[in-house]
């Protein structure tokens, strides 16, 4: 009896090892797969010779940190993507022509390894052009300067640098054996991003680029279908892809080529002084569903997670520091519930019909009522068998429908599709919405208060409390500042200068003013003017070194009073961006700063042509060369004690010390007391604040989410500061003294900066007989001939707190008719009085549950 135990352990140890190395030998080996191939009919991609109905999530690597990745790509997968889908940045590898950077956030191989090991496949979008609200759409600014350039056009500098780059990231991807064919999870790519918007501007050398695009691409080997989107002329071989709110009913250049969608956005950036944007979950799951309900296999979330234009990565004009889009996972890479549960439970649905959906080579249409249709898809299942899946859809804005479909009665909501996985049952209807609502808080940084920390309530006031008592300052030289300054006879281009080192550009020049103007002036008004044709993002006009005034716009006129005395006067204008041109055709003439012509007018002798004038130009600022915003720097610098009653001033730099907050909740900087800068954390550069304030008018206030979406609907935060709390990765933070450094150009009080975590503070869900099953509840379904009887199951409700965190009460139940949203409930006319104590018994459970996994954990 021993012996044979011993045998049979011997044997299960072998066993072991050979399941254990055949589960591990690829990933040891370095690929994630087992090598597969991928196609495409007019149906769908074909992944290792199936075709797929595939979910992706828009995610851009250097908008997060590498310690986020992992999480980001788990909870995609958690919410029910196949695919992850990011751009390139060029700009962000090559900043420098011929040198490379694919380290820290731009480290692709390892964010593509990552996703391979999650088991998702990756549609690397390489553009190079992104657009993306990505400073100068991921073109690099050294790109302008080669001779004879013109971007994305039939031109040669400019095709040899595309084509060198484009190899680049391919070679790359092939030398670390990442795409599908090697076992990795690269099964799909893209050259160019909506070249079809801007292609006439170029006649028909637009034409012949997109030709040549195409088959450069093609011609690299890659071993995997290339897309171009909105690109209605891309060439056999090459998919045209569908962008936009909607894109049920596209229809690809041929009829070889499968529907796609690679853009799905499912919010919207945000301007500096705009509003921010919500895409309601109701109207994103019935524009998903009814893309795959009319012949869509593909569909990509732009974005599934935003995060951060770190930095001075944004785009613009005038995209603010947060890309949150109102994405499914927040800037932080937190659930924004209910959309990510909504999508989640939608996902799940489509997957239940995937054996459906691929079965058939198209749908079959019935109407069933003026605005109501129904798509089935039915077919011979792999595993044999009939299949059958089937979408019903009412498109009226306003109304519900009753429909019969298949001899059964049907209720659909206005503007939403149910999704009949079997042709029978409905697991899924996108405007019921069965998830859980989240409010995030932000709490006020507080010390470590051990592990019962996570049981306490959430405070749901901003407790302030400061970052620091102690500042220290240090003022930046109003105009020319060092020796690498150069004159010059006239007004140059700010990026020529610039090369995009910096955002600021000083240009100073002497203005001698006589007695006589002095006089005219006394006798004819106040003063003179500085006429500028047209400038961008950012002027500042100085006389003698005083602010005489700003002006904000992008390629407006600028005019601007200003006072001289006799004598010499320093004239000094100060250009600065804001993010450059991402979009539209021309770019590389796009430039910054000063067009036209620039005068002073009210000159005794008529206007002073400052366009010919000479001035003296200094790029950037000296606390930026000296680096004072890092570790290294800092303390090279002459700072000074900032005293807390110190008027508010221009032109200064400040620094502080903190520690950060206890646990793992994202931390972000409260900079509403800041005018506009800069700001760093132990020299990483957080990005552009703003406390400009958002339009006043504007948003709704209720978001009906019927009808068609666009990015002014449904929009928040009118008249309030449109961004006040700046990410701060906690990757970044040591464990006490961090260093934070502002420049702040317009005054503010550093005193009341203050340090916060967020997270999913409040948590609310609400169910009714109307609601479906949950979808877990459907196993395989027994297509046409089904015996399940789901609809028997009571619809659940579930709640979830994020990592580290567990309900710790219940501030509100009701069973009735309670009123409100997940900001504030009240009892409607009908209440179960005891719902309260029944509610909070169950979640007692979950706690002690909660808590027995714990030490359990712990032993
Ligand atoms: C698309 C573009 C994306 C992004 C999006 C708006 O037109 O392809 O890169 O800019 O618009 O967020």
């Amino acid at each position: 009896m021993a012996e044979s135990i011993r045998t049979f352990s011997l044997q299960w140890r072998i066993l072991s090892l050979i399941i254990a190395l055949l589960v591990y030998f690829p990933i040891l080996s370095g690929s994630y797969f087992k090598p597969f191939n991928v196609s495409y009919d007019h149906r769908a991609l074909i992944i290792a010779g199936k075709r797929r109905m595939l979910v992706s999530a828009g995610i851009h690597y250097p908008r997060a940190t590498p310690e986020m990745w992992s999480d980001l790509i788990a909870k995609s997968k958690e919410g029910g993507a196949d695919v992850v889908q990011t751009y390139v940045f060029w700009n962000g590898h090559e900043p420098v022509k011929g040198q490379y950077n694919f380290e820290g956030r731009y480290d692709l191989v390892k964010f593509v390894k990552l996703i391979g090991s999650s088991g998702l496949y990756l549609h690397l979008r390489i553009g190079p052009y992104v657009c993306a609200e990505w400073n100068f759409g991921g073109f690099p600014v050294w790109l302008r300067d080669i001779p004879g350039i013109e971007f994305r056009t039939d031109n040669e500098p400019f095709k040899k640098e595309m084509q060198k780059f484009v190899t680049k990231i391919v070679d790359l991807m092939r030398e670390a054996k990442l795409f599908c064919w090697q076992g990795g999870p690269i099964i799909m790519l893209q050259i160019e991003n909506e070249y079809g918007d801007v292609e006439k501007s170029y006649g028909q050398k637009g034409k012949d680029y997109v030709k040549w695009a195409a088959s450069m691409a093609l011609g690299l080997g890659a071993g995997v279908p290339w897309v171009m989107c909105k690109q209605t002329d891309a060439p056999e071989n090459i998919i045209d892809a569908c962008n936009g709110y909607y894109c049920d009913g596209f229809k690809p250049n041929s009829r070889t080529k499968p529907v796609l969608w690679t853009e799905d956005w499912d919010g919207w950036y945000t301007k500096w002084g705009g509003s921010l944007p919500h895409r309601p979950a109701e109207d994103l799951a019935f524009a998903v569903a009814r893309f795959y309900q009319r012949g869509g296999s593909f569909q990509n979330y732009y974005m599934y997670f935003g995060g951060t234009n770190f930095g001075r990565t944004s785009g613009g004009p005038f995209y603010i520091t947060s890309y949150d889009y109102d994405a499914p996972l927040d800037e932080y890479g937190l659930r924004s519930e209910p959309k990510w549960g909504h999508l989640k439970d939608l996902h799940a649905a489509i997957k239940l019909c995937e054996p459906a959906l691929v079965a058939a080579d198209a749908p079959q249409y019935r109407k069933l009522g003026s605005k109501q249709e129904a798509h089935i898809y039915h077919g011979d299942g792999e595993t044999g068998g009939k299949v059958c899946a089937a979408f019903l859809a009412n498109i009226d804005e306003h109304k519900s429908a009753h429909v019969k479909f298949n001899g059964q009665s049907y209720t659909l909501p206005p503007w939403s599709v149910s999704i009949l996985p079997d042709c029978r049952h409905v697991a899924f209807n996108t405007a019921k919405v069965g998830a859980q609502t989240s409010v995030k808080t932000v709490e006020s940084a507080r010390p470590s208060l051990g592990s019962m920390s996570i049981l306490q309530k959430v405070v749901r006031q901003d407790n302030v409390s400061y970052i620091s008592k102690s500042w220290m300052a240090l003022k930046e030289p109003i105009g020319i500042w060092g020796e690498n300054n150069f004159t010059f006879q006239g007004l140059l281009e700010h990026l020529n200068v610039t090369k995009d080192r910096s955002d600021y550009l000083w240009h100073k020049t002497r203005i001698s003013v006589s007695e006589d103007d002095i006089s005219f002036w006394k006798k004819n008004g106040p003063n003179s003017t500085v006429s500028i044709d047209s400038m961008r993002d950012v002027l500042r006009v100085f006389v003698n070194k005083q602010l005489a005034g700003s002006i904000v716009g992008h390629w407006v006129k600028a005019v601007q009073p200003v006072r001289f005395i006799q004598g010499n006067n320093d004239l000094l204008l100060l250009t600065q961006t804001v993010g450059l041109q991402n979009y539209g055709a021309f770019l590389e003439k796009d430039g910054a700063g000063f067009r036209g012509k620039a005068k002073l007018t009210g000159f005794k002798n008529g206007d002073l042509d400052l366009s010919k004038s000479s001035w003296t130009y200094q790029v950037g600022l000296k606390g930026e060369a000296d680096k004072i915003y890092t570790v290294e720097h800092n303390e090279k610098a002459e700072w000074s004690t900032l005293e807390t009653d110190a008027s508010p001033s221009i032109f200064m730099w400040y620094k502080t010390y903190f520690d950060p907050p206890a646990g793992t909740d994202p931390v972000v900087l409260n900079l509403e007391s800041m005018g506009r800068g800069q700001a760093w954390v132990n020299g990483q550069h957080i990005g552009r604040y703003w406390n400009i304030i958002s339009q006043k008018d504007g948003c709704d206030r209720t978001c009906d989410y019927r009808g068609a979406y666009n990015s002014d609907k449904c929009t928040t935060n009118c008249g309030k500061p449109t961004q006040t709390r700046y990410h701060v990765p906690r990757s970044w933070l040591k464990p006490s003294s961090n260093l934070l450094v502002l420049f702040e150009e317009t005054g503010g009080n550093p005193f009341k900066i203050s340090v916060k975590t967020v997270t999913a503070g409040i948590l609310c869900g609400q169910v009714s007989e109307s609601h479906y099953p949950p979808l877990r509840k459907w196993s395989t379904p027994d297509y046409i001939n089904g015996t399940m009887s789901i609809n028997s199951v009571a619809p659940e409700v579930h709640l979830h707190c994020e990592d580290g965190h567990v309900i710790s009460s219940i501030e509100f139940a009701s069973y009735g008719t309670p009123r409100g949203s997940c900001d504030g409930f009240s009892i409607g006319k009908c209440h179960a009085s005891n719902s309260l104590s029944i509610v909070s018994e169950v979640k007692l459970y979950c706690l002690q549950h909660w808590q027995l996994i714990q030490s359990y954990e712990g032993i």
